[in-house]
């Protein structure tokens, strides 16, 4: 979703805002600009589509030690050149750009902005203006942010630039992501950290509304009364060479080839001297404590999420409901005596989750995050927290994020499992690392999958797949992820459900892939398959090793029944993938979708 990028100090800042907002790309956007500003102004360059159409209308000959940057990912007006950011207030005195949602602009604009002839249709500009309309009304500017911020309803991260100071970028940020980062002569901001990891690994986290006034060698951090608050910075752990393509025609590529290491990572870290696996013994209380674990994710980390449920209840014997975040904030479940939130979310900054963790919290829960970003904001405001080490994930198809989330779900299952003194019929860090090598053939069996892909899907307008049990659960996550890049309308079902109604959406040459990895319902999966075929479905079986059967178009290795979620899904994201490239989609950037998806 929409990213921010900032930049003061003694280079030329355009090359650094266009390569950080290049970095931002993979979070999800429909139009992108920028703001320079030097001696003779501040100078705006903006375009609809991507950051190579913006570089084409930057005027190179326009050099300037401050300026902002931002991507947008449409919310209040269509995606246009008019509509993107940055956006100015009436006298161009002032230049903002803003990612988040301002719930009350209609309000302010009535209120206190009649006489304003308004350029765009956003939120965004309501709020630049507004800073101006304090300013004219005898305000400091920095008086005028801050009464401007606390008139907000809503979220948001901002940066400000203000034609009579070339020393000074403002910021604030409201529940949507903002950070600030150090150097040497000059100070930059980013909505994470990986935008910026060009100039520094040096970060101060920014807490929800304070105010910061950043200048070349110095961070200002106000609250909103003024008072300064100090914060020491971190060293971002990121190597800049994961988040780069090296080889890879595209990051999801990488990022599936990427999922055996993963696994090897997700174990050695998670377990002890002794080779044991371990869990912070306090998260590991709450588990024990609870009478009820409740689930409460979005898209890929919900679906990650039913295969959680099935694992922790199979192996810690503690129930567990899963929940999409969206509906869960509006429609809460009557709840157990001792209920405990897990949240999964790979950026740790999905709104719909935050705002049901902002709830829970609010009414004394406790909760624990799984997220793949350490300091991320469900991170931080959660009691506990479970790292997916998967190194980032770039791509907007979430794959090796979707698997590092059910590994470490199965490890905290396993260790609550024995510390109850609960038997577990298999060797966890074994098991995993079977996986791990089954996950590395069916990355080495991409030609076949390609094939598949092209047999099943290169012509078909939709799609279904089906599975019982937690074979079901992938092929929601397979349906998804196919629906999410190829633009092919797909949809996972239960096998035993499909004939209660979507059956009749079969017609000859439908695609349906199965999944048949469970013995208990092996012939019952079959026996679903037969049913579509008779309607003229063409069939793609994909088994596992000991239930497969001749008509299977692909048999994965064997490994533990609860586990085969890990390996089953590989050849989903596969076919998913090889779809998209014989659609000529854009893989890594599929149209309308966002990463981080920081609104509600
Ligand atoms: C967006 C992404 C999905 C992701 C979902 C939840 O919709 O496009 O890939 O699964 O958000 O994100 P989270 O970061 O909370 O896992």
């Amino acid at each position: 979703m929409c990213g921010i990028v900032g930049y003061i100090g003694n280079k030329d800042s355009k090359e650094i805002l266009l390569k950080g907002l290049e970095k931002l790309e993979y979070r999800g956007y429909d139009s992108a600009g920028i703001a320079l500003q030097n001696g003779h102004g501040i100078h705006v360059f903006k375009e609809k589509g991507r950051i190579a159409d913006l570089r084409k209308i930057v005027d190179g000959n326009v050099t300037a030690h401050i300026g902002i940057g931002h991507t947008r990912w449409a919310t209040h007006g269509v995606p246009s050149k008019t509509n993107s950011h940055p956006h100015q207030s009436a006298s161009d005195r002032f230049t903002l750009v803003h990612n988040g949602v301002i719930e009350n602009y209609d309000f302010l604009k009535r209120e206190y902005l009649s006489n304003v002839e308004f350029k765009s249709e956003t939120d965004t500009e309501v709020v630049v203006q507004l800073i101006e309309f304090f300013v004219n009304e005898g305000l400091t500017v920095l008086e005028a942010f801050r009464k401007t911020l606390t008139l907000l309803h809503g979220s948001y991260a901002l940066a400000l630039l203000d034609a009579k100071d070339r020393e000074t970028i403002y910021v604030a940020k409201n529940k949507s992501p903002l950070l600030v980062g150090l150097g040497d002569g000059f100070n930059v901001v980013a909505s994470d950290a990986m935008a910026m990891l060009q100039v520094t690994d040096k970060y101060v986290e920014l807490m929800d509304k304070e105010v910061v006034i950043v200048t070349k060698d110095q961070v200002t951090i106000q609250n909103l009364a003024g008072e300064t608050i100090n914060r020491k910075p971190y060293k971002a752990e990121l190597d800049a060479s994961d988040i780069e393509k090296g080889t890879y025609p595209h990051y999801m590529i990488k990022e599936i080839d990427e999922q055996p290491l993963v696994m090897r990572k997700i174990i050695q870290t998670y377990q002890n001297e002794q080779g044991e696996l371990t869990i912070d013994s306090e998260i590991i209380g709450a588990m024990n404590d609870s009478d009820r674990v409740y689930i409460v994710a979005a898209g890929t980390s919900y679906n990650a999420g039913l295969v959680g449920k099935q694992l922790i209840e199979n192996m810690a014997k503690i129930p567990v409901e899963v929940h999409i975040a969206s509906e869960f904030v509006y429609n809460m479940p009557l709840l157990s005596k001792k209920p405990l939130f897990i949240f999964i979310t790979q950026s740790g900054e999905t709104a719909d989750s935050r705002a049901v963790l902002v709830k829970v919290k609010g009414m004394g829960y406790r909760a624990l995050t799984i997220t793949n970003v350490p300091g991320s904001t469900l991170s931080r405001e959660a009691d506990y927290t479970l790292l997916l080490h998967a190194g980032p994930e770039i791509a907007v198809a979430s794959t090796k994020a979707y698997t590092a989330q059910i590994a470490v779900l199965s490890i905290l299952a396993e260790v609550t499992a024995k510390s109850q003194n609960i038997k577990v019929d298999f060797d966890l860090v074994h098991e995993l690392g079977i996986i791990a090598n089954a996950m590395e053939v069916l990355c080495d069996s991409k030609e076949l999958f390609e094939h598949i892909s092209r047999e099943f899907l290169s012509v078909t307008r939709n799609a279904f797949f089906i599975g019982r049990g937690v074979d079901y659960y992938v092929c929601l996550e397979g349906s998804l992820k196919l629906k999410e890049i190829s633009y092919i309308q797909a949809e996972g079902f239960a096998g035993g459900e499909l004939k209660h109604g979507t059956i009749a959406l079969i017609e000859e040459g439908t695609p349906i892939i199965a999944l048949a990895t469970q013995e208990s319902v092996n012939l019952s999966i079959r026996g679903n398959v037969k049913e579509v075929v008779a309607r003229g479905a063409n069939p793609c079986i994909i088994s596992m090793k000991g239930l497969n059967m001749d008509e299977d178009s692909f048999i994965i290795p064997e490994v533990h029944e609860l586990l085969t979620p890990l390996i089953s899904v590989i050849p989903l994201q596969l076919i998913a993938y090889y779809a998209a490239l014989h659609r000529d989609c854009d893989v890594d950037k599929p149209r309308n979708l966002a990463k981080s998806v920081t609104v509600e």
